[in-house]
């Protein structure tokens, strides 16, 4: 379901769809015929029933039917790209908004999306995703609409050299869209895990095409555990979800719409300012930034040390235990040791 008038990818979310849960949301507070809703968004009758009926089936609180009309009975929490859209106003985000209901994954989709020229800005959002792509080829469990599954297409006049520092930005606009008082266990793990109590609920895979000195396109994959009840029994250990932490359900409408809005103002204080904002910012609120003591993997080697700050690239810095001095990790799992 792209925003503006662009051609459709395949499997998106018809945009009358689309139409017709703004239509119920803008009029929340009255019931509407069907009729007049049939002829809002120009199909049949039984068609609003038959698309009521889905949103049904995903959790929408639609009351009545089509001889009385319909009435929404709670907002929903539905990524939907005409809810998003106007409240993204004034990002870039607000004018392509690729919804799926089930995808395999949107980072693949955005990669396409940037391939084929896309422009700078276009995000992709997935209430559901078959095979969401985690960071090492690991796996990304994405229940449906439990969680915000988006990826954002960048394309940032910067070299791949700097690309760690589009992952900690969208780490830190992550962190910022769910932080609140109440979350003192907050944290990041570099270079972009974030944690409540320890378990991590967000990850963020950055994709790219690139020549040695320029990043052609970025995709930022974002997945967020929000309202899941129960993380599958393979993650429980080291996963949790934003429900499962504070004990309440969250709008993820509104989580991924404080996301993209910080997204575009550390994004724009890269571009303008370069990487120290972002690392000063990244020192504040990561404990892993300094004097965290760290199980290092790599694809080639595993060690123990303690880190030492960050490089101007964004690259995270630790002092090995085996004497073998300071150095910089690259890529790699960083898990703290106890
Ligand atoms: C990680 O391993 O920590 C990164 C996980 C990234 C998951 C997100 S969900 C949305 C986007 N699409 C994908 O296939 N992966 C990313």
């Amino acid at each position: 379901m792209p925003t503006k008038r662009q051609a459709a990818l395949p499997g998106t979310t018809d945009r009358r769809i689309d139409t017709l849960l703004s239509l119920l949301a803008e009029n929340s507070t009255i019931v509407v015929s069907g009729a007049k809703i049939a002829k809002e968004i120009g199909v049949s009758r039984q068609q609003v029933w038959r698309w009521i009926e889905k949103l049904r089936a995903l959790g929408v609180k639609v009351k009545g039917h089509a001889r009385t009309g319909y009435h929404i009975e709670r907002m929903p929490d539905i990524l939907a790209p005409q809810l998003l859209s106007r409240r993204l106003y004034g990002t870039p985000f607000a004018r392509r908004i690729h919804h799926f209901f089930k995808i395999d994954s949107t980072n693949a989709v955005a990669m396409r999306l940037g391939e084929s020229g896309e422009p700078h800005g276009a995000i992709v959002i997935a209430e559901e995703q078959t095979a969401g792509r985690g960071r090492a080829g690991r796996s990304w469990a994405s229940e449906k609409s439990a969680g915000i599954y988006c990826s954002i297409l960048l394309q940032p006049a910067i070299s791949p050299a700097h690309a760690p520092l589009l992952t900690l930005l969208a780490g830190l606009a992550a962190r910022e869209a769910v932080a609140d008082g109440a979350m003192p266990a907050l944290d990041i793990r570099w270079p972009n895990d974030l944690l409540l109590a320890g378990r991590k609920f967000c990850g963020i895979l950055t994709e790219m095409r690139a020549e040695p000195d320029r990043v052609h396109y970025a995709v930022i994959g974002i997945g967020l555990n929000v309202n899941q009840s129960k993380m599958p029994d393979w993650l429980a250990a080291s996963a949790t979800s934003l429900r499962i932490e504070m004990e309440k359900q969250f709008s993820r409408l509104e989580i991924l719409i404080r996301l993209l809005r910080n997204l575009d103002h550390y994004y724009n204080q890269f571009i303008t300012e370069g990487a120290q904002p972002i690392l000063r910012r990244f020192a504040e609120v990561s404990s892993y930034f300094k004097g965290k003591h760290v199980r290092i993997t790599t694809a080639t080697e595993t060690y123990t040390g303690v880190t030492a700050g960050l490089e101007s690239s964004g690259v995270l810095r630790v002092t090995r235990d085996d004497g073998g001095g300071t150095q910089a990790v690259l890529s790699g799992d960083v898990a703290e040791v106890s």
